[in-house]
């Protein structure tokens, strides 16, 4: 290989990750950075609101884990823009589980037992704690924030009557 093309070779491998953009470094990275946390929290919700669906008891067992599935498949699906979200703009995202542990502010529950009661109120305020994260792209998080507060809307209506 030609010198000449071993550099270009090497400069496309070095620039592989950057995606053309108007913003300039800082903004990437603080976009990218705040689209990161919102990633991790997204996939801690989804995972939390998987293990009250196959968790859940008591006599409206039914109702609550279905609820709970409809709930975690929407919840799955913001990952996918959100990470891209990330990558149109020039910036990198989660990359796996620990990255994932590392930038989550939703706290993870793995208690043994946990009443359908209080699952159903930590999830509306997990779900609510979403709606208030600030971050730049807001045009993209109108459908998210109106998906996360119909949510809200399904979980307060029931928690408080158990
Ligand atoms: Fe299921």
């Amino acid at each position: 290989m030609a010198k000449t093309d071993a550099v270009q070779l090497h400069v496309r491998e070095r620039n592989a990750l950057e995606t053309p953009t108007d913003l300039d470094r800082k903004g990437v990275s603080e976009i990218a950075g705040n689209l990161r946390q919102l990633l991790a929290d997204v996939f801690a919700l989804y995972v939390k609101t998987k293990n009250f669906h196959w968790h859940m008891s008591g006599q409206h067992f039914r109702d609550y884990h279905l609820l709970l599935d409809e709930q975690s498949e929407q919840i799955f699906a913001m990952t996918d823009d959100i990470a891209e979200r990330a990558r149109k703009i020039g910036g990198t995202t989660i990359r796996s589980i620990g990255d994932i542990a590392e930038h989550q502010r939703l706290k993870d529950n793995d208690e043994e037992l946990v009443t359908p009661g209080d699952m159903l109120a930590e999830l509306c305020a997990d779900n609510q704690r979403e709606r208030h994260n600030d971050i730049a792209t807001a045009s993209l998080i109108e459908t998210w924030i109106d998906q996360t507060e119909r949510r809200t809307w399904f979980l307060a209506e029931i928690a408080p009557t158990l």
